[in-house]
């Protein structure tokens, strides 16, 4: 069985586009563990996954790390099930490890208003780790309304939904191996009416 990669994809009845192949994914990933390698050199972090979204990239970038490194994981909880964020942060998950005077990398999928993450960032910090490094895989920077810590950005993107490589939509695509973006002329073309004239 193959990755699954397909080129355009219909989730919840709303048509997406491919954006982000597994080739710049892939590529993208080498440099990320690169620099993390160079910088973090000597010492011993703890990668933190925020999940679900997060699982595909930690895996990934993980296996592009040589450094010794651990890892663990912390369950947040904001969208539910729409395309907009809730406003709302809730914890599901506790860590496992012990992470004062660690050094904290975290891991997520998408920083979109920055509310997920800078919350994240002062329940890390209250528990008094050595230091604490943000990593995103995509930025949706013009919806960023927070005034959040990001230090690796794998891709910055325009404020659309997107899909795949561990994103949802209502739990659904997280399973795509490229990332999608919502294509918002063939979802306008689908719902216009048609025209019997
Ligand atoms: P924030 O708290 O507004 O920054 O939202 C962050 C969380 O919302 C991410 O961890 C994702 O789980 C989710 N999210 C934000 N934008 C998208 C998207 O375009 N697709 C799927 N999930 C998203
Ligand atoms: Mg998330």
């Amino acid at each position: 069985m193959s990755f699954y990669m397909p080129d355009r994809v219909e989730c919840n009845g709303e048509e997406f586009k491919l954006f982000l192949s597994k080739q710049e994914i892939d590529k993208r990933l080498m440099e990320l563990g690169e620099e993390l390698d160079t910088d973090f050199e000597g010492k011993r972090p703890i990668f933190i996954g925020i999940l679900n979204g997060s699982f595909i990239f930690l895996a990934d970038l993980m296996r592009h790390v040589s450094i010794p490194a651990e890892v663990d994981f912390l369950k947040l909880s904001s969208y539910g099930d729409a395309k907009v964020s809730s406003g709302k942060v809730t914890e599901r998950k506790e860590l496992d490890a012990d992470i004062e005077g660690r050094h904290i990398i975290l891991v997520e999928d998408i920083i979109d208003t920055g509310l997920s993450m800078s919350y994240m960032i002062n329940r890390i910090k209250d528990k008094k780790p050595a230091s604490v490094t943000v990593v995103t895989l995509l930025h949706k920077y013009e919806a960023t309304r927070y005034d959040v810590q990001i230090d690796y950005v794998g891709f910055r993107i325009p404020d659309l939904f997107v899909l795949g490589y561990g994103l949802d939509y209502a739990q659904e695509g997280r399973n795509l191996a490229q990332i999608y973006i919502l294509d918002e002329e063939a979802n306008k073309a689908k719902n216009e009416p048609e025209d019997h004239a």
